[in-house]
């Protein structure tokens, strides 16, 4: 099937980045958050990126200014009533999640592609939120951050997931240009599951004085050749979405690799969550 019409619910680090790809691919999307500045926010982000693509020389200005015209702002849930395919870009909570997806799924045309990007809740849990008959095209497509850069999707079936959905979100990686590699539905798929318990111990090794977060976070960059070192990468993340994750994979496998560190419970606490706030294992300049 064809994904003209896009409905971001979501306009965060990661629904902002997913819009502007679809934008930029030549799909309309109608990016959503319940609070309307929110929304507005997510669009003007997106708005500074590809001027950033502009200036670098990556995007000539006319199909920058074509992209942002495509990318409308909605707080109206019902907008969802034209889209052929919904992404679901919301918080990393099982009841946030199923919440919304019920409400769209009464909203939402029958045609339409549910697809979360969730980075580790199970989707058959979440598809249990919609119908049966949605049951069928509902899907995981989980991005990288940031968006325009990260050349990844992971893509997970459900146990009820149909071949035509997954032929369809094969299609529309394509053509974002992203490279897809396929999960089986346990938590944190591929990529969380092996990053999650590096970051941890990062996080560990920090918190029994190994090393100073510089030091640790240069061992990884010089050392391995990382783009970023753990806990400068936790930061970036943020720190409430890696505790989040570590959550559901400690809950699922029980396993001490994935305990959620207590320096990462204890910064989460004082509402310190790394590069959005400002401050985390490291501190950045606002
Ligand atoms: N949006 C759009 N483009 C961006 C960007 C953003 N937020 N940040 C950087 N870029 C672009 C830059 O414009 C630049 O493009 P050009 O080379 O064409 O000029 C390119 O990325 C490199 O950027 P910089 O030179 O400014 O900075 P850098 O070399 O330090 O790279 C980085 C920045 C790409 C973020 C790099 O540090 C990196 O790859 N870090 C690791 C990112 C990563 O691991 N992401 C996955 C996180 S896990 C996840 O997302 C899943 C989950 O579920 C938790």
């Amino acid at each position: 099937m064809s994904i003209e019409q896009v409905f971001v619910a979501g306009a965060g680090l990661m629904g902002h980045g997913i819009a502007q790809v679809l934008a930029t691919s030549g799909r309309r999307v109608v990016l959503y958050e319940p609070e309307h500045a929110r929304a507005t926010a997510g669009r003007e982000r997106i708005a500074a990126s590809l001027a950033r693509a502009v200036a670098k020389g990556r995007l000539d200005e006319e199909a920058a200014g074509q992209a942002i015209e495509r990318v409308a702002t909605t707080d109206e849930i019902a907008a969802v009533g034209t889209a052929d395919l919904v992404v679901e870009a919301v918080f990393e909570d099982v009841d946030v999640k199923s919440g919304l997806w019920r409400q769209l799924d009464r909203l939402a045309p029958p045609r339409a592609i549910f697809a979360t990007n969730t980075s580790s809740i199970s989707i058959d849990r979440l598809a249990a939120a919609v119908s049966e008959e949605r049951q069928g095209r509902f899907v995981g497509m989980h991005f990288f951050s940031p968006v325009p850069v990260m050349p990844l999707i992971e893509l997970i079936r459900g146990s009820a997931t149909s071949e035509e959905t997954e032929a369809a979100i094969r299609d529309l990686a394509t053509d974002l240009k992203k490279q897809v590699i396929v999960s089986a539905d346990r938590p944190g798929f591929i990529v969380n599951r092996t990053l999650m318990p590096f970051l941890a111990e990062a996080m560990r090794a920090y918190e029994q004085g190994v090393g100073t977060a510089d030091d640790i976070d240069t061992g990884a960059k010089v050392g391995l050749n990382h783009p970023m070192g753990p806990l400068e990468l936790a930061d970036f993340i943020g720190l409430d979405v890696c505790l989040g994750i570590m959550r559901v994979l400690w809950d699922g496998f029980g396993q001490e690799q994935f305990r959620p560190p207590r320096a990462l419970e204890e910064l989460v606490a004082a509402g310190h969550l790394g590069q959005k706030t400002g401050r985390g294992f490291h501190t950045y300049p606002r």
